[in-house]
């Protein structure tokens, strides 16, 4: 047995841009998801979980797209990676995979796209070594898409598979859907995001709270976007330049949700600048905070824990802070001052109590290794 991992992440800027075809940059986190794998030569998949103990999963490859309703919501991530691989014309004689997961679950980290991903590269090392990264990533997608039921976009897949150890990932979502063959290099650019070098730290401020992405709050914004680029005469929200003219769109809630996409494409490219230039990641703070605002006031899909969380980490002296991931529940980031971390804690514990919430969990990430094998 090998085992694979894929980590979670955290968008530094650019929140619902992906399926717009706009800009996101994420970061990898340390924390990933262990596939350990090996072929079967019977024609089942069993898939295990540490986090499931009990019966494993055991299905006939053949019978996956049957069986699928029949099968823990849990399993479906991986059971769907092999059925992609299989629908693609992969020859998957059978295949073992135990999983153990420390991305939390919920938590806007994208603990899904590391699940599916892990299986992504184990079985492209076990059963189809010509595959891409892009192809990695179209699969991992469609699994959670067509199989899991999740309408995502591509940024978590991306992160989870090209993002590198000490860089933010520049991804161009336009420019790799239009490029079949990108692999490394082609539409995303490694950024240096080394925030130690000016003493500062990313916190990751984790509300309890979990999301969902499969509860229709998710699809319900796709399609208002799509809505909105009707409404304008455009592809995607990606082809409207400026805020005046998303202001054009009649209707109150697609104005509001295009105003949203055409600034944080905005945001993504003022942040990418300010750090490809090597600038004091001080100053990316302020636009993280105008990213929140935005994501709470247009997008609609903060919540109220988020939004003290934000502030707190704001009124402790952090640089900015933002919600991350779809919304809805999940974390905020916090760009703080090393030495005014454990301030930045207190003061949100103190506000979440104050507001009548359980503690949240927090943590410091540095931007890690996308997915790999580590054995
Ligand atoms: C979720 C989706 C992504 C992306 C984000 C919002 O994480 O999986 O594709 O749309 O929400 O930026």
């Amino acid at each position: 047995m090998r085992t694979w991992v894929a980590p979670g992440r955290v968008n530094i800027i650019g929140e619902h841009t992906d399926y717009n075809e706009g800009y996101v940059l994420p970061i990898a986190l340390p924390l990933v998801v262990r596939c350990t794998a090996a072929g079967r030569t019977d024609g089942r998949v069993r898939v295990g979980s540490r986090q499931r103990p009990g019966e494993p999963v055991l299905v006939a490859v053949s019978e996956l797209t049957a069986q699928r309703a029949r099968v823990p919501g849990w399993s479906r991530y991986p059971l769907g990676v092999v059925a992609e691989f299989a629908r693609r014309g992969v020859r998957i004689p059978g295949v073992d995979l135990e999983l153990d997961g420390a991305v939390p679950i919920g938590a806007g980290l994208s603990s899904s796209a590391a699940l599916s991903c892990a299986v992504a590269v184990a079985l492209r090392d076990l059963f189809a070594p010509g595959s891409t990264d892009r192809e990695l990533i179209d699969v991992a997608r469609a699994a959670e898409n067509d199989y899991v039921g999740a309408p995502t976009g591509l940024l978590d897949q991306s992160a989870a598979i090209l993002c590198t150890a000490g860089h933010a990932l520049l991804l161009d979502v336009r420019g790799f859907i239009a490029d079949a063959t990108a692999a490394r290099g082609v539409a995303h650019e490694q950024i240096p995001f080394d925030l130690a070098r000016f003493g500062l730290e990313l916190l990751v401020i984790d509300t309890g709270q979990p999301h969902e992405l499969v509860d229709g709050h998710y699809a319900e914004r796709r399609d208002q976007c799509a809505a909105a680029a009707a409404a304008l005469g455009v592809t995607a929200l990606r082809d409207v330049a400026s805020a005046a003219d998303a202001d054009r769109i009649a209707d109150d809630v697609l104005r509001r949700r295009a105003r949203h996409v055409v600034t944080e494409n905005a945001r993504v490219l003022a942040v990418a600048e300010k750090l490809r230039d090597g600038l004091d990641p001080r100053e990316i703070g302020p636009i993280l905070t105008e990213g929140h605002a935005s994501l709470r006031d247009d997008f609609e899909v903060s919540t109220p824990a988020l939004d003290v969380a934000v502030d707190a980490a704001l009124a402790a002296g952090a640089h900015g802070a933002r919600m991350v991931g779809g919304g809805f529940g999940g974390s905020v980031i916090a760009l703080v001052d090393r030495e005014r971390t454990e301030v930045v804690v207190e003061s949100a514990r103190r506000r979440f109590t104050d507001a009548g919430l359980p503690d949240p969990r927090t943590f410091v990430v540095v931007p890690a290794a996308g997915a790999h094998r580590i054995d």
